[in-house]
């Protein structure tokens, strides 16, 4: 059979005439993963409390998008309220739309002192990360399940689920039991045609990190990460580029390249867990 590398990419990998909806969209590594999506063919769907359009995000998601060629639209939504993922459902219903790709990568992070953190601060990082992911699966998943839809669902962990990272013991706690919800969907999900998997990011320079990294707190990750490299006015930077989560994603979410591909974790992170000293 002969064919070009370009059908060959297509057929595995292309997304076109599916539905992307990516929660948290608007934020870095969220922004990353719908030009990816997009990129690969799928119309996405940002969703998030509000599209940026300052410059550090450049300009808005959708311009990027579009300017790229691709296909998007905004929905705004606060992913901790059931009824604000009801109507994007029915959004998309009544656009004749189905979410076919659902990726859960809104987050919010805090350093927390395990002895004096404050009951509000430690349910709101649960509910915005953990929570409102299994309020996601739920709505997103019964739709696709009510509608025969082959779907993927794409949760965004991190590596701190995986092992202890100082600092941030609530953050970690919730990407942990975002990676056993991912498995336990999974086999729940299988029986439908919907794959579960989740995505480990490294550190990735983003809003919800800002104020936690540090320069000693960089120091470290750069001694832990074997991949570290020049990188804008670093010669040594240990941080990863948002667009390096494109290729994971786009594998997940494909329903050719990842039919076989469920209830796995793929990590992204230049090395770090793969390394102690
Ligand atoms: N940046 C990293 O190094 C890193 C590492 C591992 C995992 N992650 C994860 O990647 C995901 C994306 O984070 P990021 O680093 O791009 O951060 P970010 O702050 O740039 O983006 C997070 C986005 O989620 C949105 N959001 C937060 N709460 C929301 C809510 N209740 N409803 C709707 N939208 C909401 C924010 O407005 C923002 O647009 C998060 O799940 C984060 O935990 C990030």
């Amino acid at each position: 059979m002969s064919q070009t590398s370009a059908t060959y990419l297509q057929r595995l990998f292309g997304l076109n005439g599916l539905t992307a909806v990516v929660i948290g969209g608007t934020g870095v590594l969220g922004g990353a993963m719908c030009e990816a999506l997009a990129g690969a063919g799928a119309h996405v769907v940002v969703v998030g409390r509000t599209l940026k359009t300052d410059e550090a995000t450049g300009k808005s998601i959708l311009d990027r998008i579009k300017d790229a060629g691709g296909s998007a639209e905004f929905c705004a939504a606060d992913s901790t309220q059931r009824k604000d993922l009801e109507a994007i459902v029915a959004h998309l219903k009544a656009n004749n739309r189905q979410c076919n790709v659902l990726v859960n990568g809104a987050g919010v992070n805090s350093a927390t002192p395990f002895f004096d953190i404050a009951d509000e601060e430690f349910e709101r990082i649960v509910n915005t990360n953990l929570r409102a992911v299994q309020i996601a699966c739920q709505i997103f998943g019964k739709d696709m399940v009510e509608r025969g839809t082959k779907g993927s669902i794409i949760n965004v962990a991190s590596l701190s689920g995986i092992i202890a990272l100082s600092r941030v013991f609530t953050y970690s706690v919730t990407k942990a039991g975002v990676l056993n919800l991912t498995q336990n969907l999974a086999r729940e999900f299988a029986q439908y045609g919907i794959r579960v998997n989740a995505l480990s990011p490294g550190f990735f320079p983003a809003e919800q990190n800002r104020k936690i990294l540090s320069p000693e707190r960089v120091a470290n990750i750069k001694r832990h990460t074997p991949t570290s490299r020049p990188l804008g006015d670093d010669p040594q930077s240990p941080f990863g580029v948002p667009e390096e989560l494109a290729g994971a994603v786009v594998l997940m979410a494909a329903p050719n390249g990842g039919s076989f591909i469920t209830g796995t974790n793929i990590v992204v992170d230049g090395g770090f867990t793969a390394m102690t000293i």
